[in-house]
Parts: C-alpha cells; sequence; structure tokens
C-alpha cells in the first residue's frame, strides 16, 4: 500500500495502522471510528480555527471534571450518545422495561427503607403513593429484588445539589420487594430541572440555542439475582419539557400519568394526606447474560 498521507487517501492509511491490532473488536471499533471521523472531516471541510475550537472545547471539558462531576457523560448525554448506547445494549423487546441515562445524580448511596416508608423527608410537595412490582421475563414473580430510587424536589433539586437545604439522602430509598415482588413507597411529585449549565456542555447548548431542561421523573435501578439490571426512570405526563429532554431520555413506555386520588381511608392507611397522587410501575426485568444482539 502506498503510505504517503494524502486527502483522498487519509482514512486508509490511518485504518491500516491499526491492522495488527490482536484485539478484534477493539480493532473493529478503532478502524470504523478512523472512517467515520476522517468523512466527517471531509464533509465539513474542518479549518484549523475549528479544529483548534473543538481541541479548547475537549480540554475545558475535561478540566471540569472532579471526583463528584463528569462533564464528559453530560456531553455524550446531550448529544444523544448515552441514549443510543443504553438503548442498543439494553433491546427491551415490548415485554421487558425499557432503559435509560442513570445521570450524575446518582453518585451516593440511597438510604435502606421499609417498604411504605416515605422518601421526603423534607421540603414541600403534592403527596404521591408509588406502587409497583418486579417480574422476571416469563411474568414470575421476582421477590426480594431491590428497587433503588432517586428524585429531584419538587422545585427541582436533588439533595446533593442543596446541602444544609435538603438533608443527605433526602428522595432516595433502596427498597426490597416483599415476597409476591411488589414494593410502595411515599414521596412527592417531583418537578423538572435543568441539567448543570456551568460548564463546556452548558455553553453548547446556549451557543446552538438549546434549553437544559429535562422533564419531572423518578429514576429507579431494579436489580435480582440471576437477572439484569434496569436503570430507568418514570416520567411525569404532562410535565414541561416532556417533548425536549435536553438528554433524549424520554421512551413512550415510560410516561405514566400520576391521577390524583381522593380516599381519605387509602390516604390515612399510607399515611398520606388526603387528596394525593398515585402511579404505578409494573418492572420487568431480562434474565442475566448478554443483551440481544
Ligand atoms: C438526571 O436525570 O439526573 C440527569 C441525566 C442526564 C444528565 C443530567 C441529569
Ligand atoms: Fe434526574
Amino acid at each position: 500500500m502506498n503510505h504517503s498521507f494524502s486527502e483522498a487517501r487519509s482514512a486508509d492509511i490511518v485504518r491500516a495502522s491499526f491492522a495488527n491490532t490482536a484485539d478484534p473488536r477493539l480493532r473493529r471499533v478503532l478502524t470504523a471510528l478512523v472512517a467515520h471521523l476522517h468523512a466527517f472531516v471531509k464533509d465539513v471541510e474542518l479549518t484549523v480555527e475549528e479544529w483548534a475550537t473543538a481541541i479548547s472545547f475537549l480540554t475545558e471539558t475535561g478540566h471540569t471534571c472532579t471526583d463528584t462531576r463528569q462533564e464528559f457523560i453530560l456531553l455524550s448525554d446531550v448529544l444523544g450518545i448515552s441514549m443510543l448506547v443504553e438503548t442498543i445494549s439494553n433491546r427491551a423487546d415490548g415485554i421487558l422495561t425499557e432503559s435509560t441515562v442513570e445521570g450524575p445524580f446518582h453518585m451516593t448511596t440511597s438510604p435502606a427503607r421499609e417498604l411504605g416508608a416515605t422518601i421526603a423527608g423534607a421540603g414541600q410537595g403534592e403527596p404521591c403513593l408509588v406502587t409497583g412490582s418486579v417480574a422476571g421475563p416469563d411474568g414470575r414473580p421476582v421477590p426480594g429484588a431491590r428497587i433503588d430510587v432517586w428524585q429531584a424536589s419538587a422545585e427541582g433539586f436533588y439533595d446533593v445539589q442543596q446541602p444544609g437545604v435538603q438533608p443527605e439522602g433526602n428522595l432516595r430509598g433502596l427498597f426490597t420487594a416483599d415476597d409476591a415482588g411488589r414494593f410502595w413507597f411515599r414521596t412527592i411529585v417531583p418537578g423538572y430541572y435543568p441539567i448543570p449549565v456551568d460548564g463546556p456542555v452548558g455553553k453548547l447548548l446556549a451557543a446552538t440555542s438549546r434549553h437544559p431542561n429535562r422533564p419531572a421523573h423518578i429514576h429507579f435501578e431494579v436489580s435480582a439475582p440471576g437477572m439484569r439490571t434496569v436503570t430507568t426512570h418514570l416520567f411525569v405526563a404532562g410535565s414541561a419539557y416532556i417533548d425536549s429532554d435536553a438528554v433524549f431520555g424520554v421512551k413512550p413506555s415510560l410516561v405514566r400519568e400520576f391521577p390524583l386520588a381522593d380516599d381519605p381511608a387509602r390516604a390515612a392507611q399510607a399515611g398520606l394526606s388526603n387528596p394525593f397522587r398515585t402511579v404505578d410501575f409494573a418492572v420487568v426485568l431480562p434474565a442475566a447474560g448478554p443483551p440481544a444482539r
């Protein structure tokens, strides 16, 4: 092969440099990456100034990362890459619960709580009873499944964003399903909120006239021995931004009405004020093993 560099042969020459990569998957990923990157640069005829801007942007993205902040994942989120990878890796085939992005706010361990407990230890909001069940792909209940939940307040803040205002562990809980695979807990209806915009990803959104908001949602990570863990959300139907999530996380199967229940007896039994919102989530986990290709 002629190894002298030219515009026409650029991708082939660089791809050939990876030909001796021993790991076949690494070879496939790198050679495809080179082909797509070179095609992209040729397509837009990237200038030297634009290349330098991109390098500065990525450098700033790296500098913004800390032990508790991952700006590269946020960049992947707003480019739709996180959702695409998640969706490819968790093809749900109409029976299994669909997955969505984990997001950056699952950085602390949720406090273990009894079934029926409230996760809303502080703050105001519409009271809500969340009920649900966990089953395997054959429909059989999964007793003892672990349900990790976390959400923003009605004003749209996670506990870690408001130290001193919200107590640690507020609006988080780790529940264990009962013998029939059921779970239930009390909370308040979350509000919509913006993703962090004080870094380079925020500048990218501003420069492209994109809003930074996510529609109201409750995060779930559901796991059980012998099952593949599902990371997902329940979205509040009718929430602001339900049709324009900044990170493309909404899937129709995950959107729920939160109907108002006016039932003083049930409210008293659940420990909620009346009236209250309700929502039910029937989770179906895939069997352990590699996802469908
Ligand atoms: C979240 O839902 O917590 C989230 C997801 C992606 C980016 C930022 C926040
Ligand atoms: Fe969230």
